[in-house]
C-alpha cells in the first residue's frame, strides 16, 4: 500500500520515564498504525494520490475529492503528525536549541522560556484533542500554534497556523493517559526532557535553504 508505518528509531522504553513504554507501544503500533491504515483504505480507489507525499496529501486538503476528504483529513493528518512526533523525541532530548533556531527564537519570544511558557499554553488550553506546534513563518521568524484532532500546519487554510512545522506535541489523551491520567500538564512538563533540538534544528535549516 501507499503508506507504511515507520519503525522508530529508538525501543519502546527509550523515553522513560518522561513517556513510559506501554504508551508508546500503544501509541505507535495501535493509534499510529490504525491511522496509517485508514489513510491506505481512504486512498484504495484513488491510485494517483498514493504516489503523493503525506505532506503534499495534508497540503492539498481542499483539493482532494470530496468523498475522502475527511477521512485524509483525520488520518493523513494523523500519519503525518505521528511520525514527525516519533522523529522529534529522544533518549538524549532536553536542554535547548542553539544556532540558527535559538536566534530565530530569541527574536520572537525574548528567550528560550519565554517560547516554552507560550508552547506550553498552546498545549494547555487546546480544547479537547489535539497538537501544539512550533512552525516557522515564510519570512523566517518562528511562531506558536495549536491545531485540532489531527489537522496541522500543513494544512494551510484549513488550520490557523502558519509554516512549516519544526515540532509538534501530541496532547491527545492517548498520547498520556496511561501514565498521568488526567493530568496533562505533567505530560506537557515532562516532554521538554525528551525533545531532540537537533532534530528541530534541521528542520529549521532545511526550512531556510
Ligand atoms: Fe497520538
Amino acid at each position: 500500500m501507499a503508506f507504511q508505518l515507520p519503525e522508530l528509531s529508538y525501543p519502546l522504553s527509550a523515553l522513560e520515564p518522561h513517556i513510559d513504554a506501554q504508551t508508546m507501544g500503544i501509541h505507535h503500533g495501535k493509534h499510529h498504525a490504525a491511522y496509517v491504515s485508514k489513510l491506505n483504505a481512504a486512498l484504495s480507489d484513488h491510485p494517483q494520490l498514493q504516489n503523493a507525499s503525506i505532506e503534499e496529501l495534508c497540503s492539498n486538503i481542499a483539493e482532494l475529492p470530496e468523498s475522502i476528504r475527511g477521512a485524509v483529513r483525520n488520518n493523513g493528518g494523523g500519519h503525518f503528525n505521528h511520525s514527525f512526533f516519533w522523529t522529534s523525541l529522544s533518549a538524549d532530548g532536553g536542554g535547548s536549541p542553539s544556532g540558527n533556531l535559538a536566534a530565530a527564537i530569541d527574536s520572537k519570544f525574548g528567550h528560550f522560556e519565554g517560547f516554552c511558557e507560550a508552547f506550553t499554553t498552546a498545549a494547555q488550553t487546546r480544547f479537547g484533542s489535539g497538537w501544539a506546534w512550533l512552525c516557522r513563518s515564510a519570512d523566517g521568524s518562528v511562531n506558536v500554534c495549536s491545531s485540532a484532532n489531527q489537522d496541522n500546519p500543513w494544512m494551510a487554510g484549513v488550520v490557523d497556523c502558519v509554516g512549516t512545522p519544526l515540532l509538534g506535541l501530541d496532547v491527545w489523551e492517548h498520547a498520556y493517559y496511561l501514565k498521568y491520567q488526567n493530568r496533562r500538564p505533567e505530560y506537557v512538563d515532562a516532554f521538554w526532557n525528551v525533545v531532540d533540538w537537533a532534530a528541530v534544528e534541521a528542520r529549521f535549516e532545511e526550512a531556510s535553504s
